[in-house]
């Protein structure tokens, strides 16, 4: 099966083209430099970003693949979470396109897809999802922070979700208090690297709670009070390295932590993570040490396919028609609050 799929849930203007269960092209243009002066995602710019991107960008994507439209096979686009005019840009496009191609068109989960993004770059070659079910996997991002028990292929529980902040919102938001550009998480985990994690003692929320939940919000705060109080550290490269190496610390704790406790608590034999946070470097060695320590398999998206992309989405749609899942309506609305493990909402 040859198919074209469309992400702009958020900041990332991506078409991707699979066949047969092989990425052929996946492109992807990042408004991050667009955001960056405003601290964060601004909704209005993202989506009159994507308007203008999307179409270059799928154009690249096909000749990348050297696939004319009119081989085309299905056409498929994130359909939520997300926000909603980006969410509306890529659905509407995607339907169009199906439209006049007379192809089936697949509106998709932004998580399942995130859930299936380590096995884009098979690690080994074409092992299979279904392989490593049931499992549990972290999905974290700027946007979501999230544990999800994947009995089957098409089986998912949210063990917990944060209550406040994302991870990669923390990063970014005690970055801004640092002083370092945005997105802060990549600038962190580089300094973090130079920097003494045990410098300095921030909190670890929810790590010992009974739930599965997150919440940074605290931490955040916390990092907030400290600087007010201790200014002079930002001047000194060296104690800034420090912060950074002790907020990330934090940080991973918990997420390392809460998800190791969640996989020994349900029994599975495999932990993945994907989402932008999961680039980070102290996250993958720690989630290493931790799988290896308790005899669990772990699966990381290859750092290139944890931030937000199409191909992800092309490749889980494709299984989907394959496995029978029925093409969706072309009048399908987006869906910006749509739960994992939900049957997708339907038109009104
Ligand atoms: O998945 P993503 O591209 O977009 C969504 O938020 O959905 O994730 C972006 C987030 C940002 O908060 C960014 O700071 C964080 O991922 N991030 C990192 C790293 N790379 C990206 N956080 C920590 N360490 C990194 N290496
Ligand atoms: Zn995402």
């Amino acid at each position: 099966m040859l198919l074209l799929a469309f992400e702009t849930s958020c900041d990332e203007t991506s078409a991707a083209v699979v066949r047969d269960g092989t990425l052929l092209a996946n492109v992807v243009s990042s408004q991050v430099r667009l955001h960056a002066e405003y601290g964060g995602v601004v909704p209005e710019l993202a989506a009159r970003e994507h308007l203008r991107n999307l179409l270059p960008v799928a154009r690249a994507a096909l000749q990348q693949a050297g696939v004319r439209p009119a081989e085309l096979q299905a056409i498929a686009a994130t359909r939520g979470p997300g926000l909603p005019t980006a969410l509306l840009v890529g659905l509407r496009s995607a339907q169009a396109a199906a439209f006049a191609l007379r192809v089936p068109f697949l509106g998709i989960h932004h998580h399942e897809a995130h859930l299936f993004s380590p096995w884009i770059a098979g690690q080994p070659p074409r092992a299979d999802f279904t392989d490593f079910a049931p499992h549990v996997s972290l999905i974290v991002s700027g946007g979501h922070t999230m544990l999800v028990h994947v009995e089957s292929e098409s089986r998912y529980r949210v063990l917990g979700s944060t209550v406040d902040d994302a991870a990669g919102e923390c990063f970014d938001k005690t970055g801004k208090l640092l002083g370092l550009p945005y997105p802060a998480g990549p600038v962190i985990d580089r300094l973090a690297s130079e920097g003494n994690p045990v410098a300095f003692d921030f909190p670890r929320p929810l790590l010992h709670d009974a739930s599965d939940d997150f919440s940074f919000s605290g931490l955040k705060t916390s990092v907030r009070y400290f600087v007010r109080d201790h200014p002079e550290l930002l001047a000194d490269g060296r104690q800034v390295r420090d912060l950074c190496a002790s907020v990330q610390r934090a940080i991973v704790d918990v997420l390392v932590g809460k998800t190791l406790k969640a996989a020994r608590r349900l029994g599975v034999r495999c932990v993945t993570a994907s989402g932008g946070v999961s680039c980070n470097r102290e996250l993958r060695r720690r989630l290493g040490e931790a799988c290896t320590a308790s005899r669990l398999t772990l699966r990381l998206a290859d750092p290139q396919f944890c931030t937000d992309n199409a191909s992800m989405i092309g490749l889980l749609a494709e299984r989907q028609l394959l496995r029978g899942v029925k093409a969706a309506s072309l009048d399908e609305e987006i869906a910006p609050q749509w739960s994992l493990g939900e049957a997708p909402p339907s038109p009104r």
